[in-house]
């Protein structure tokens, strides 16, 4: 058992391979929370904490002459409202007679092999791994509320998955306000938080700050995780860099609103909390309800952010993601959004995937336009009917022609959407999530559906399904392309709207889940409007996610980069557009795109036949290169091997099988500059002790740079030391022209 609890020190040890995680109950039943860290032995690490008399910290009635004993600055496991601790909190609720505080103490525990799963919700999956379970069951005893935080240890992934399970034990209601998965106190720690924010077509771009005496909110009250906070942050000691240092992670698995507050308290110590945001929640508790929170993936390592990152890729790979597309090869696609937006018909979509197919491309994706009247933005969401004045012979005809060409076939919806010009929104206003006498605000002219309505969900299993049983249909790219407002269910009574927003995630988990078993074979590709809801939550149903609408190499070089701290390249969908790019309206090589794209689920987003030829004929070889380093690229692990601080001008990252047998890595010029300073990249986790031969180049610079004076030195064939690459480094030589871009793959001989 990788849990156990001494019952005389009334200690739990959760223990992985490398760290160790530790809960004491005191002898007034709190839940403290003593240590998460790197291994101790079980060493009781409770000596951490001072009972020190802060003045203004109370005391629970029975410690009143105990002042040193006060929730304000014992460290909370989670943390409870208006009882003493004036930290934030992990649970806030109003009981029958209209009080608010709740004090939760220990009750009892169970510790169970394998886990239970939060009805409706994703989780991190058992698979082959073993698991052990801690329940620890907390009661406020007044009001009769039961809080059982539940613990699953992934320990050979060193990974520990958190959920909260509150229960109304009384016989009165109660209205619970805020629900958090986790919170957690790190006793006095000067630390710094890294979180990822954004803005649509430039999401998850990291930011490090320190964390002061204050509360860090990183939040969305969006409806969605949204493209401006994402779910995932991270706290690392000030020293910590890729390579080194204590670092941990908090990543929620929930695609609606979301919390992560972290706030350094008057004696340094610091707690984080992390769960649905409390900005529109509140959720009715009749006798008897439970309300299970979403999971929330922690990891630590004392081995920096590199190695934070393998063990989030390493469990979102293979504990999150579906399995059915987990060990499959998935295909390079071909998605005509960017090459036609609206303006297509059967015939046009005919000859893209014609000319798709003779390049090599291995899957056809059509984009929107092809349902109800859906000619521009303003109509037809909602009406999931294959529009025949566009597609004659309907979706079989296009599919089966596709088929023939040796490619798969997908479809993109965006289930969760109507406009008001559609068939759906004419019989079903009351569909649509919109305030009663007020205009609703809306967002790329459509409005947002009540996925908390089962009527809804219904409707839209149906004709999804219906769809999808119509032709053989291998991928569906699910998109959400607005953000929520007017958040009001007409199916709901008055006290219920505030559980509007999460019944509307586990309405859409549960039509994600149908259509998944329906059709198991379908894998769905996750979207909003590029990577607006990029989380762990749409993992379980989606091994890919469209990383952003930002489809040029150069800008979504930082787009991925700040993807790459939390989340796999299997999981982020990355494409080669056309040039001058459609976002930026920056002109790339078409070498460079792609080396940028085949770090992730490769594919294109532009109208082949508009290629010059000479693009056109690299296609095949891009192809060609990303398929032979699938695995490398899909499994191996992941190094950022460049820091923009201090190295502006380029940007390198590099894979290395498990095996160490092989590695690829890949540098783009993101300012090239006159006799230039030679580019030196330190690689990561090769074999030191193994010999490694450049065995492929991939370049946009078809010949050397400056063949009249300099020689070029990087040629296959030559070896290097793997102690070599990794302390001295790998010397480049110099790239001259329009953003040049050069992948190197590397074995072991
Ligand atoms: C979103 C997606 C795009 C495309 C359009 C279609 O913006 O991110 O890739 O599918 O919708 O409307």
């Amino acid at each position: 058992m990788a849990i156990r609890f001494d019952e005389k020190r009334k200690i739990f040890f959760l223990n992985t391979k490398n760290t160790e995680y530790q809960i004491k109950i005191n002898d007034i039943g709190m839940v403290l929370h003593t240590y998460y860290g790197a291994s101790v032995d079980q060493a009781d690490m409770s000596y951490m904490i001072k009972e020190i008399d802060r003045g203004f910290s109370g005391n629970p009635y029975e410690c009143k002459n105990q002042r040193g004993i006060s929730a304000d600055t014992l460290p909370q496991e989670y943390s409870s409202d208006g009882a003493g601790d004036y930290r934030v909190s992990a649970l806030s609720a109003v009981m029958a007679n209209g009080s608010r505080t709740t004090d939760l103490r220990y009750k009892a525990h169970n510790i169970i092999s394998g886990r239970e799963n939060p009805t409706g919700l994703p989780y991190v999956r058992q698979e082959n791994d073993k698991v052990d379970t801690l329940k620890l069951v907390m009661e406020d005893a007044i009001s009769g509320l039961l809080v059982t935080l539940h613990y699953q240890v992934f320990a050979d992934k060193d990974i520990i998955s958190r959920y909260t399970e509150i229960k109304n034990a009384s016989d009165a209601e109660i209205i619970i306000n805020k629900a958090a998965s986790m919170s957690m106190d790190f006793c006095g720690r000067n630390m710094d938080l890294i979180h990822f924010h954004g803005r649509h077509a430039m999401e998850r771009i990291p930011e490090r700050e320190t964390v002061g005496h204050n509360i860090h909110r990183i939040a969305s009250k969006r409806g969605t995780s949204s493209h401006q906070n994402n779910p995932f942050v991270i706290l690392c000691d000030k020293n910590t860099d890729e390579w080194h240092g204590d670092s941990y992670g908090f990543m929620l698995m929930y695609s609606g609103e979301h919390a992560e507050e972290i706030e350094k308290d008057q004696a340094g110590s610091i707690r984080v909390v992390s769960g649905i945001s409390d900005d529109h929640f509140s959720w009715k508790l009749s006798p008897g309800d439970v309300f299970e929170t979403p999971e929330v993936i922690l990891a630590y390592t004392n081995k920096g952010l590199s190695e934070l990152s393998y063990l989030y890729h390493r469990i979102i790979r293979e504990n999150v993601c579906p399995k059915e597309f987990r060990d499959i090869k998935r295909p390079v696609l071909i998605n005509n959004w960017e090459g036609t937006y609206f303006d297509f018909d059967d015939k046009k979509i005919m000859e893209i995937a014609k000319s798709a197919a003779d390049a090599g491309c291995e899957m056809f994706v059509l984009d929107d336009g092809w349902f109800g009247e859906r000619n521009h933005d303003h109509a037809g969401l909602g009406d999931w009917v294959v529009n025949e004045k566009k597609l004659e012979g309907g979706m079989s005809k296009i599919a089966d022609y596709v088929n023939s060409l040796g490619m798969k076939f997908g479809l993109w919806f965006e289930p969760e959407m109507v406009n008001e010009d559609s068939d759906l929104y004419r019989a079903h206003p009351d569909w649509a999530l919109t305030d009663p006498d007020r205009k609703p605000v809306m967002g790329r002219d459509q409005l947002v559906l009540d996925m908390s309505r089962k009527d809804v969900v219904d409707y839209l299993y149906d004709s999804i399904s219906t769809v999808l049983r119509s032709a053989n249909i291998s991928y569906v790219k699910w998109d959400f392309n607005r953000s929520c407002a007017n958040v009001f269910s007409h199916d709901l009574p008055s006290d219920k709207q505030g559980e509007v927003l999460h019944r509307f995630m586990l309405g859409t988990y549960d039509l994600m889940q149908r259509l998944r078993d329906s059709f198991p074979h379908i894998m769905i590709e996750g979207c909003s409007g590029g990577g607006g809801r990029f989380d762990a939550g749409i993992m379980f149903y989606s091994p890919q996610i469209w990383c952003s609408d930002n489809t040029e190499a150069i800008n979504r070089l930082i787009i991925q980069k700040g993807t790459s701290y939390g989340y796999p390249v299997s999981t982020m969908g990355s494409h080669v557009s056309a040039s001058p790019n459609h976002q930026s309206g920056r002109e790339v090589p078409f070498m460079t795109r792609a080396l940028v794209a085949m770090s992730g689920t490769f594919g294109y987003e532009l109208d082949p036949r508009k290629l010059s030829d000479a693009d056109r004929s690299m296609i095949r070889k891009q192809i060609d290169t990303f398929n032979k380093y699938y695995e490398l690229i899909q499994k191996g692990r992941y190094y950022r091997l460049s820091d923009e601080a201090t190295e502006s001008y380029f940007t390198s990252w590099g894979f290395v099988s498990e095996d160490k047998s092989e590695a690829l890595v890949t540098l783009v010029v993101t300012d090239v500059r006159a006799n230039p300073e030679i580019i030196y990249v330190k690689m990561r986790g090769l074999d030191e002790s193994a010999t490694y031969e450049l065995d492929g180049i991939l370049s946009s610079i078809e010949t050397s740079p400056d063949d009249a004076f300099f020689e070029s030195s990087n040629k296959i064939g030559n070896k290097y030391g793997g102690a070599a690459l990794v302390n001295g480094g790998f010397a480049f030589d110099p790239m001259f022209g329009v953003y040049p871009a050069i992948q190197l793959h590397f074995k072991r001989v």
